[in-house]
């Protein structure tokens, strides 16, 4: 009912309903045909995608049609016309996508020619992404077709796609489309990814795919072995099945297999720049119905070393296997053979390979970008300002001067502005006011109206500014004098005849400013606020919200030993920095988790819950050991914020999240025996400074897997200190208290003698290894032996490594290396504390483990055997299905 509403109501407005129900199916695209008419579309006949006019996208440019020559009905529409660039170096398209920053797009720019001016010279140019070089552009004549794609994960909201005159003629475009990917596939450390390949082996209508059928719009080309042969079947792969990848059904219907049933499927590249990385992606699908008594069966291996397998397939459904490091090299080679007992040969259905794109240089702060673009709005202001304002540094806006920061990834801030000369009518934009960085600000000449607003006195870092020759009225904010009076700003405000430039105007407005109170208070008073907090939150919590005390400066004996050296936040700035706690990324001891991004660098904010228990208590354990203790392998804290009964902590984001999840097999990457152990030593590390480096000792008293965070190249690190103590060696050896912590990783021992002490720690942490090797679930209550340490001991008993390690891994690790690995867990699960390893030797026991896996492995190879050169291009057909 309410979809027919609104289809009536678009109806009646006169709205295309084919629009509509386009811009629907295809939510997280943008497809731009640049060069049509303004604010036109259309939706393309063969892959029903909805194009629109970069009208909207771009100021500069004008609108091209290709030559007639060129033109004809089988050539796709995106090509008939296209947008150039006779003036300005540089010239760009604004895209804000829906999804925003963080999430992975894949952006795609398409040129064609075609003569559309007449003067048959090809151009060549640069295309740019925000701050870095995408790419250059170069065309081999006037009716061939490149494409240039990037999966990208923007730090910023913008996505600018930019054309740069080089000097050898004027850049143009036909298209640019974005789609928005799931952000679980093609997981890398590397946030930018340049399309090599991507081939549909042993198509049988040599055509490529796109959208409809590939639901992200990736685009397949055909391919052929060399010595290959096609086995296909009509019936639906992956049909009512998710596969996170989306591979189209028609891709994977088809695939490769080598004629001679004996030899091998093998691909090469032959990379001209061996330090480039790549990523392969090879996707599988059986095709054939096997009967009972034949398999196909077969493993992978890389530059001749075995990388992957025995790799077994399921009917009609598709199977990835991809790269989790990049590999580089003068010569990369992959073969997919079969083992010896497979009955069938080895298949492969379709094919990916991508290049890490460095893309480091930073954009300008998505605030810093906001209000300029706010100020060129309302001042119209008539230069060439376009993509980023202060990227790439050579490009930087007339008018704009920037600062960069050390590190490549630090954010970029504008410090100076000149607007003088710029014909500017109305008032003074309250948007500077978020120019916080600025350090010189020039407005002169021009016509503004109206006061000198307070605001420009709240931005601490200006040393210059220039509102001479305009019509402002009023009188000047008195503390701008005083600054300019002593000296720390240059002040010029000539040249307006109605502006009363002393302190003893009449009508003072601003006289209040003298009362404000600083906004910057100091540590003590922080403290003293903070403190109240507690109080004031345990009163609430304890008898209900009703006759709190707001007496502030009550209980700072209590917490005499808090600093708080790191960044205090305000409310506001958790909101902005987690976009109004948009996105939840976990709950931990005592709130949820919140994602967000504290200047272009990814967080994790956790906040308190007013509904939490435990509540203050854990929060102030928490800050208090995090500000103390410092470690490789411990979360580490940015800051907190508290403000009203706003708690909050702000932590270095983690990109792969918890090791639980990544050890449940619901997670599509199986997290390999060298993979684990890493994790294992990491987190062994951490727990072992905690006893070992800190003094006195701290007990974590909740080490679980949900506790030890991962980050986006798999370095593990604990987290969650809500419940840790510290306890001093002059008591004793432990430590008397109320038994917290987790069901299952529950040391038997303290929980009945109340006595803690590190040994707790240990048997935690040998549950949590047991299930790194296993990757079961720590208890089954249905099970006669319902704890995983009883399970273990029974599956040790059968002698047998490989029922007790995690089945995804298959014969993936060494035999000694998991033995051992078995031999520490339950070493540290002993009922007796005493009996137990301390984490020091844990530590040691581990890294021998890691040793004797990462110890080199071999295998043989033979020849005559399916090839496929990946160097040689196959730009052979174009977007036509
Ligand atoms: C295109 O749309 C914009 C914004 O709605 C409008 O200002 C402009 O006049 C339109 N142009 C044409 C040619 O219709
Ligand atoms: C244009 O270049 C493509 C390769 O990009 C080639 O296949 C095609 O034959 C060329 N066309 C002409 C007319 O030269
Ligand atoms: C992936 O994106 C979705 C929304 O698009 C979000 O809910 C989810 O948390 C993201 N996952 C990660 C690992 O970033
Ligand atoms: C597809 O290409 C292969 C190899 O180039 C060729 O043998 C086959 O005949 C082609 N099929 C069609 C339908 O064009
Ligand atoms: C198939 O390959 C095997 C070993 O690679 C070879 O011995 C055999 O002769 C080949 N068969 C044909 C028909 O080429
Ligand atoms: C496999 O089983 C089928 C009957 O199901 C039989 O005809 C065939 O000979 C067997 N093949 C082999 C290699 O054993
Ligand atoms: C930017 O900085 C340069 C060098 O410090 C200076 O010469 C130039 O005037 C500045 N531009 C603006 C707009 O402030
Ligand atoms: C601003 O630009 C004008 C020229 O457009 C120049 O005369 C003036 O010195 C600049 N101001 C600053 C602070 O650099
Ligand atoms: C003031 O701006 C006008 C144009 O708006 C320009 O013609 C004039 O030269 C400028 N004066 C100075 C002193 O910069
Ligand atoms: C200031 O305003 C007066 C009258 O309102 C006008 O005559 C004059 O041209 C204005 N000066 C500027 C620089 O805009």
């Amino acid at each position: 009912m309410e979809m027919l509403k609104y289809l009536l109501f678009a109806y009646f407005c006169g709205l295309s309903l084919n629009a509509l129900v386009h811009a629907q199916a295809q939510s997280g695209f943008i497809s731009i045909d640049c060069g049509i008419a303004e604010n036109t579309s259309y939706t393309d006949k063969t892959t029903g995608l909805y194009y629109i006019s970069d009208s909207s996208f771009i100021e500069t440019g004008v609108s091209k049609s290709i030559s007639l020559q060129y033109n004809s009905d089988t050539r796709e529409q995106q090509f008939w016309n296209v947008r150039s660039f006779p003036d300005g170096i540089k010239n760009c398209y604004t895209l804000k996508p829906a999804q925003g920053r963080g999430n992975r797009y894949l952006i795609r720019a398409s040129f064609m020619y075609g003569n559309y001016d007449s003067k048959d010279t090809i151009p060549a140019f640069d295309l740019y992404l925000g701050a870095n070089k995408w790419d250059s552009v170069k065309l081999d004549n006037a009716s061939s077709i490149t494409v240039m794609e990037i999966m990208h994960i923007p730090s910023s909201n913008y996505v600018f796609v930019c054309l740069l005159n080089t000097g050898y003629g004027t850049p143009f475009i036909s298209a640019l489309e974005l789609r928005h990917l799931t952000n679980n596939t093609y997981r890398t450390p590397s946030e930018s990814l340049v399309l090599y390949r991507r081939l549909d082996m042993g198509t049988i209508t040599n055509k490529s795919i796109r959208y409809k059928d590939d639901a992200f719009d990736r685009i397949w080309r055909p391919y052929h072995f060399l010595f290959g042969e096609t086995l296909s079947t009509l019936l639906a792969i992956d049909s009512g099945a998710q596969n996170i990848y989306q591979l189209p059904s028609v891709v994977m219907q088809t695939a490769a297999t080598p004629k001679n049933a004996s030899s091998n499927l093998e691909f090469y590249m032959r990379p001209s720049n061996p330090t480039a990385q790549y990523y392969v992606y090879m996707h599988f699908a059986e095709v054939e119905k096997l009967e009972a008594n034949q398999s196909r069966e077969f493993n992978i291996y890389q530059n001749d070393e075995y990388w992957n397998g025995p790799i077994t397939l399921d009917y009609l459904h598709s199977t990835t296997i991809f790269s989790t490091s990049p590999v580089s090299g003068d010569r990369i080679d992959y073969s997919i053979r079969k083992t010896e007992t497979s009955t069938h040969p080895p298949i492969l259905s379709a094919l990916e390979v991508y290049i890490v794109h460095d893309l480091s240089e930073s954009q300008t702060d998505d605030q810093d970008v906001d209000l300029i673009i706010n100020v060129k709005k309302k001042y119209g202001v008539k230069r060439n300002w376009q993509g980023d304002p202060c990227a790439p540094k050579a490009y930087i806006w007339e008018g704009l001067n920037c600062s960069y920061g050390q590190e490549s990834h630090d954010p970029v801030r504008i410090i100076s502005l000149n607007l003088s000369s710029g014909g500017l009518t109305g008032d003074i934009a309250s948007y500077i006011s978020d120019l916080t960085m600025i350090e010189s600000l020039d407005l002169s000449n021009n016509s503004l109206t109206g006061s000198v607003p307070d605001f420009l006195s709240k931005l601490q870092y200006l040393k210059f500014l220039d509102l001479s020759a305009n019509n402002l009225t009023g009188s000047i904010p008195i503390e701008l004098l005083e600054r300019s009076t002593s000296g720390s700003l240059q002040l010029s405000v000539s040249g307006n005849p109605e502006l009363c430039s002393s302190s003893s105007c009449k009508n003072n407005k601003n006289k209040n400013n003298k009362f404000v109170v600083p906004l910057i208070a100091s540590m003590a008073t922080l403290f003293v606020l903070l403190i109240a907090l507690a109080i004031l939150w345990t009163l609430k919590r304890r008898k209900g919200a009703v006759g709190v005390n707001t007496n502030k400066t009550k209980g700072i004996r209590k917490f005499g030993s808090l600093q708080l050296a790191n960044h205090q936040f305000t409310y506001s700035e958790i909101l902005d920095m987690t976009n109004n706690f948009e996105r939840v990324i976990g709950r931990g001891g005592f709130g949820t988790v919140y994602h967000g991004y504290l200047n272009n660098i990814q967080v994790a904010v956790k906040m308190l819950s007013e509904s939490s228990s435990q509540g203050y208590k854990e929060f102030q354990a928490e800050v208090k050991l995090l500000m103390r203790v410092h470690h490789r392998n411990l979360t580490s804290l940015v800051g907190y914020c508290k403000e009203d009964s706003y708690l909050g902590l702000i932590y270095e984001y983690m990109a792969n999240g918890n090791l639980q999840r990544h050890l449940s097999d619901k997670n599509a990457y199986t997290l390999s025996w060298e993979d684990r152990m890493r994790i294992a030593v990491d987190a062994a590390q951490g727990l072992e400074y905690l006893h070992n480096g800190c003094k006195p000792p701290i007990i974590h008293r909740d080490i679980k897997t949900t506790n030890i965070l991962l980050n986006e190249k798999l370095q593990a690190k604990l987290a969650d200190f809500g419940l840790s103590r510290a306890f001093s060696f002059e008591s004793g050896t432990h430590l008397s208290t109320a038994v917290a912590g987790t069901l299952g990783y529950l040391d038997p021992e303290y929980y009945m003698s109340n006595w803690l002490h590190e040994k707790s720690d240990v048997y935690s942490f040998g549950v949590a290894l047991l299930e790194i090797i296993t990757s079961r679930p720590v208890l089954v209550q249905t099970d006669d032996k319902p704890h995983i340490s009883q399970w273990v001991s029974f599956m040790v008993e059968t002698g047998e490594i490989k029922n007790i390690i995690d089945p995804r891994l298959r014969d993936n690790f060494n035999i000694s290396s998991a033995w051992k690995a078995v031999e520490i867990a339950s070493a540290c699960v002993r009922r007796k504390s005493i009996e137990r390893p301390t984490m020091n030797q844990v530590v040691m026991e581990l890294k021998e483990c890691l040793a004797l896996e990462i110890a080199p492995r071999k295998d043989g190879h033979d020849t005559n055997n399916s090839i496929m050169n990946l160097n040689v291009d196959t730009h052979l057909t174009p977007f036509a299905r």
